[in-house]
């Protein structure tokens, strides 16, 4: 309504409103190589391609007569009650995306304007005790990419409890990069570097297992870094990861329902049902068509979910499939790389807005009344 209203006075919005001009509006903004970082998957992105995809293959089926005119989005996870659903996936490198290298600062004033909570990734621009603070009253969590130090994981960890966090997400996908052939041909590393190492940086650990001042060599920075990144953890670890932190602790990556269950023995609070956005591995399962598996396999406990989100109807698809929370993540380094804040902003409005408006129409008041029922599979 705003937007019409506006229209009327003669003014249109100067963002674009359809997800496929989003994304072409930022890919001529963003330089080439930034474009196939943000952009780009693992192989012939065809994982990253059936994420989107999945969603097609389900319809909601509208009932009639429900007189939905008000809508509750609202959520509880985790003792906390947040205004929608929707949560701002991490996102590595996101200073890359901003005019001024302040990617994570930026997207957390867009979290504190919207209330959806921002996963905040360990690659930030900005170390996370200057993210924190422009959360506002907005819950963050953080993303942890598990280095093969343990001492540099308890450190981190208990910065982010320290910081205010309220949730430790541990990201199992990941210990090693995908094939990425998109990164390969810019050969984007020297790039992103300098986007993407501010938590380890300022970490005492961290600087003492370099053993200097990280500005004195940013090269053996990066080498110290690249030697501790990433850990190939095995379910013999989860009884340490569990006791890093007493905050709600999520593991992501997962697909098979298996896995749902044997980390919620280990003892998680939830379960972050994704594949990386497609970045990681091709020829892989669509998240969606992972999500119903999972979801029974929980049992109850907490299921968040992303890859290949892109509208509000998509939203309500994995709602209705048992997802409590729904993340997005290239949809809002768009929006970021084409207005900043106010990008961001744009983008989780205009879902949410849409997402409203469908449970209007199709008579579902409430989150709770999205279930299995709701949707038919198409063709
Ligand atoms: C990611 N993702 C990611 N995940 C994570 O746990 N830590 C990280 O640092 C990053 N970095 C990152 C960078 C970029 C450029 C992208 C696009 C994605 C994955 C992210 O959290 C999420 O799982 C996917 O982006 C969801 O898929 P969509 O919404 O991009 O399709």
């Amino acid at each position: 309504n705003e937007i019409y209203l506006a229209g009327l006075a003669g003014r249109v919005p100067s963002l674009p409103m359809a997800y496929t001009e989003l994304e072409a509006r930022a890919a001529q903004a963003l330089p080439p190589s930034v474009l196939s970082y943000v952009a780009g998957g693992a192989g012939n992105e065809r994982t990253q391609r059936a994420n989107v995809g999945a969603f097609e293959r389900w319809g909601l089926m509208p009932r009639m007569f429900v007189g939905a005119t008000d809508r509750d989005l609202s959520v509880d996870l985790f003792g906390l009650h947040l205004p929608t659903p929707l949560f701002l996936s991490p996102i590595g490198v996101l200073g890359i995306c901003a005019q001024d290298g302040h990617g994570d600062r930026a997207t957390a004033r867009a979290a504190a304007r919207t209330g959806v909570p921002m996963v905040a990734s360990t690659l930030s621009a900005d170390p996370m005790e200057q993210v924190v603070p422009e959360l506002g009253d907005t819950p963050g969590f953080f993303q942890l990419y598990t280095p093969t130090d343990r001492a540099l994981a308890e450190s981190l960890v208990a910065r982010a409890e320290a910081a205010g966090f309220r949730g430790i997400v541990v990201t199992l996908d990941t210990w090693v990069t995908g094939w990425r052939p998109r990164d390969l041909a810019t050969a984007n590393f020297p790039q992103l570097r300098g986007h993407c190492l501010a938590n380890y940086t300022s970490d005492p650990r961290f600087r003492k297992l370099l053993g200097q001042d990280p500005e004195a060599d940013p090269r053996a920075t990066v080498g110290t870094w690249a030697q501790v990144f990433g850990n190939p953890l095995t379910w013999d670890d989860l009884p340490w990861l569990r006791s890093l932190t007493d905050l709600p602790l999520l593991v992501k990556g997962i697909q098979h329902p298996d896995d749902a269950r044997r980390a919620i023995d280990g003892g998680v609070d939830g379960i972050y049902c994704s594949n990386h956005g497609g970045r990681q591995a091709d020829g892989g399962l669509p998240a969606l068509d992972c999500l119903a598996e999972v979801v029974d396999a929980a049992d109850g406990v907490p299921v968040l979910f992303d890859s290949g989100i892109r509208s509000g109807a998509d939203v309500i698809k994995a709602l209705a499939l048992g997802a409590t929370a729904v993340g997005i993540g290239r949809p809002y380094a768009w929006g970021l790389s084409l207005a900043g804040t106010d990008g961001v902003v744009h983008v989780l409005r205009t879902i949410l807005a849409e997402a409203d408006l469908i449970m209007g129409v199709d008579g579902y008041p409430a989150l709770a009344d999205l279930t299995r029922e709701t949707l038919r599979r198409v063709n």
